[in-house]
């Protein structure tokens, strides 16, 4: 064994190394075969060292350690080069379908308002809307609500500086339209109201839908028809609607409307508690005295008027439980409406 052996084993690693090129399973096969820790070519050489007369091995030892740094330098620039070789190989399947961007979706109770609005459209009505900062008279003097009434307790409205307030309902558009145009009117007005109030099935902002009519000779039997065509639209055409005496003081008489309750069909269940209806909405014949507010004449003209809360309709058609989910900004209650359109 002599330098020249080590000068002819550097030969063939280099022939090793260019046949290998930069694929990386070959330049590792190269890189075991020469410089393997247990039985590489390196390692062989380093006993036949020890085994070598006394004066021959200062050459020998010289010449293998050159050769070992050679090796290790040669070997470190051609895994290099196969790494990156590997990472430009991979390539990009256009065949694959495309990460879609997400959607977004609309919140249920736009989805309601739209739909709302779509029936009254189709009957003629217009939408209207108005401040949701009010003042005093809107919200509740015009509406015959005088200033003893409970509906203005410090517990219901959130007040304002300046006299002004946060609107408890959707009525007081009902004056605003009154006051800006004539007879005959019909109005659908939805949007947000607030009051202080905040459980299971109260928010402090929710919203409403309020609907007016306006004209000579409308009667009770137009509410009551109007009512019945809105809730089946909205609802379900095999419903029920019932009306109950109730009393508003923006209307005279006043019904409570129910609907058949849409998850026991009337046969009585929790949500229902057991009566088998569901009461949707609040209505009435305008009272004169908002009429005589409005410059409105009541010996000529009549109407009727009706408020709904739109939340409550998005709980009963798409079974939520909770009335604070659809303000609670969680996402996956809107994933569950994407691609959901009105
Ligand atoms: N404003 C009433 C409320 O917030 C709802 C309502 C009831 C509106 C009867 C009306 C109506 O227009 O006629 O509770």
């Amino acid at each position: 064994m002599s330098t020249d052996d080590l000068a002819r084993v550097r030969e063939e690693f280099l022939a090793a190394l260019q046949s290998a090129g930069s694929e990386p399973e070959a330049v590792e096969a190269v890189r075991v075969r020469f410089a393997g820790r247990r039985s590489g070519l390196l390692r062989q050489l380093e006993e036949t060292l020890k085994s070598l007369p006394k004066e021959e091995k200062p050459a020998f030892g010289k010449a293998l350690n050159e050769l070992k740094r050679f090796v290790e330098e040669r070997l470190a620039a051609a895994q290099e080069a196969a790494a990156k070789g590997a990472a430009a190989a991979e390539t990009v399947d256009v065949t694959l379908p495309g990460r879609r961007p997400p959607a977004g979706s609309l919140h249920p109770v736009t989805l309601v308002r739209r739909e709302v609005e779509e029936i009254f459209l189709r009957m003629g009505y217009s939408v209207a809307d108005g401040p949701e900062v009010e003042d005093d008279w809107h919200n509740f003097e015009a509406l015959n609500i005088p200033p003893d009434h409970p509906a203005r307790d410090d517990q219901d409205t959130f007040y304002l500086p300046g006299r002004l307030l946060l609107r408890t309902h959707t009525s007081p558009v009902q004056i605003r339209t009154m006051e800006q145009q004539r007879p005959p009117i019909r109005v659908i007005i939805p949007g947000r109201v607030y009051r202080r109030d905040s459980d299971l099935r109260h928010s402090p902002m929710f919203h409403q839908v309020e609907g007016l009519v306006v004209d000579e000779g409308i009667t009770f039997a137009h509410l009551k028809a109007t009512l019945e065509a809105f809730l089946k639209v909205l609802f379900d055409s095999r419903l029920a609607v019932r009306l109950r005496p109730g009393f508003f003081p923006f209307t005279e008489p006043s019904a409570e409307v129910d609907i058949t309750c849409i998850m026991c069909a009337g046969k009585g269940c929790p949500l229902c508690t057991g009566s088998g209806w569901i009461e949707i909405l609040g209505a009435g014949m305008v009272d004169p005295r908002v009429f005589a507010a409005c410059g409105v004449d009541p010996q000529r003209y009549t109407g009727f008027a009706f408020g709904c809360g739109l939340d409550r309709v998005a709980l009963l058609k798409y079974s939520l439980p909770d009335l604070r989910l659809l303000f609670s900004g969680d996402e996956r209650l809107l994933r569950q409406f994407e691609g959901v359109r009105r």
